[in-house]
């Protein structure tokens, strides 16, 4: 193996080395910031979407140069394992938690042999960042649990929704399935819970915000004081909006949101959002990505061919944040790219721009 030179820039959508000189392997990712180190985990692909190896880590003091810290969780050969090989585990994420200082690791999980429809989150934990971190569980969030902002309406309209129960859907707008009641479909047993992140708060509580209802509705549930599930506090989202790919982040006492709209594997037009308490109201911007198509590539109206996964605060650089994204390649998944851009906030809002080459001086001093 080759050890690659080191970089000192950014080259978004570049095969991405690391210092094994094998392209990164950490899709859907997001990065744990912890003594001075940044973590990125993410999907470790082979070319299909199934799990065949588990979740990835790289660790790096300068977010240019990448070590390979190996698989942070592996899959298991068990049958009938809520991780056994073949599931499909996707957008990892992990947060350190101070009063048990555990690392604490959440994925959307499907299960083997069961295409998209289980929607669940699993859990797993470790004393050292890097892992090797031990599966805990999986759920479905916030079963029997009204979220806070329930209407009457939903309420009453309970026993409408378990009609629907036993029915699936295939996650993206469909005019017949508009405002179907996914909410009391899934009541009793949990809602559903696909593409995700975490997002810890200035005051150490910590939020799992996940594409649910069918992705056509976002939540926001409030994690134990342990990180390993929910305390039940929770609300909802952009009701019908569809909204995929949600990265979190906070600047200047406000929350702030990238995300995408649900196309699958292909590109869409970014979305950014801000709130002034986590638990909403929520307002979309509209699409962040303003400068013109880079020559060769797609547009602004299609995040320049990739779909978010994660916001990065720039440690030691307040309000400095890198907006990462992955630009998928399903015919060879492990191909995939990191389109890593940084994001400004001017006119009380953020853009991206495409830059082709960039480091961590366009941030200032
Ligand atoms: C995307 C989602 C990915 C993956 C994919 C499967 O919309 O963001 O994480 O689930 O769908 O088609």
């Amino acid at each position: 193996m080759n050890s690659a030179a080191p970089r000192s820039c950014f080259l978004p959508d570049e095969p991405w080395p690391d210092d094994q000189g094998n392209h990164i392997n950490a899709h859907g990712g997001g990065i744990l910031h912890h003594a001075g180190v940044y973590y990125w985990f993410g999907e470790h692909k082979e070319d299909g979407d199934t799990a065949e190896v588990g979740v990835h880590v790289y660790s790096s003091t300068d977010l240019y140069n990448w070590t390979d810290r190996g698989i942070a969780l592996a899959v298991v050969e068990t049958p009938g394992h809520d991780i056994e090989r073949g599931c499909i585990i996707e957008r990892p994420k992990v947060i350190f938690n101070p009063p048990t200082g555990k690392f604490v690791m959440w994925f959307h999980l499907e299960l083997k042999g069961h295409g998209r429809k289980a929607a669940r989150s699993g859990v797993a934990v470790s004393d050292s960042p890097a892992g090797p971190f031990r599966y805990l569980h999986s759920l479905r969030p916030n079963p029997g649990v009204w979220p806070l902002n329930v209407t009457p309406a939903q309420i009453a309209a309970l026993p409408e929704g378990q009609k629907l129960v036993g029915t699936a859907f295939w996650g993206s707008p469909h005019p017949d399935r508009a405002k179907m009641n996914f909410l009391g479909r899934d009541f009793h047993s949990g809602q559903m819970a696909k593409d995700m992140t975490l997002f810890v708060d200035d005051d150490g509580a910590a939020y799992h915000v996940y594409s649910s209802e069918e992705n056509s509705t976002l939540h926001l549930a409030r994690l134990s004081a342990d990180f390993t599930t929910h305390d039940g506090a929770w609300t909802r989202a952009f009701p019908y909006l569809w909204h995929e790919a949600p990265a979190l982040f906070k600047h200047a006492g406000r929350y702030w949101m990238l995300s995408s709209h649900c196309t699958g594997w292909n590109p869409n037009t970014a979305r950014l959002s801000v709130a002034d308490s986590i638990w909403g109201p929520w307002r979309e911007l509209g699409n962040p990505c303003t400068s013109p198509a880079p020559a060769g590539r797609l547009g602004p109206e299609l995040t320049f061919g990739g779909q978010s996964t994660h916001v990065l605060p720039v440690h030691g650089k307040p309000g400095a944040f890198i907006a990462m994204f992955d630009t998928w390649r399903p015919e060879a998944h492990r191909t995939g790219g990191y389109l890593w851009l940084p994001l400004r906030f001017e006119n009380d809002r953020f853009t991206l721009e495409w830059l082709e080459r960039w480091d961590l001086s366009v941030f200032g001093a």
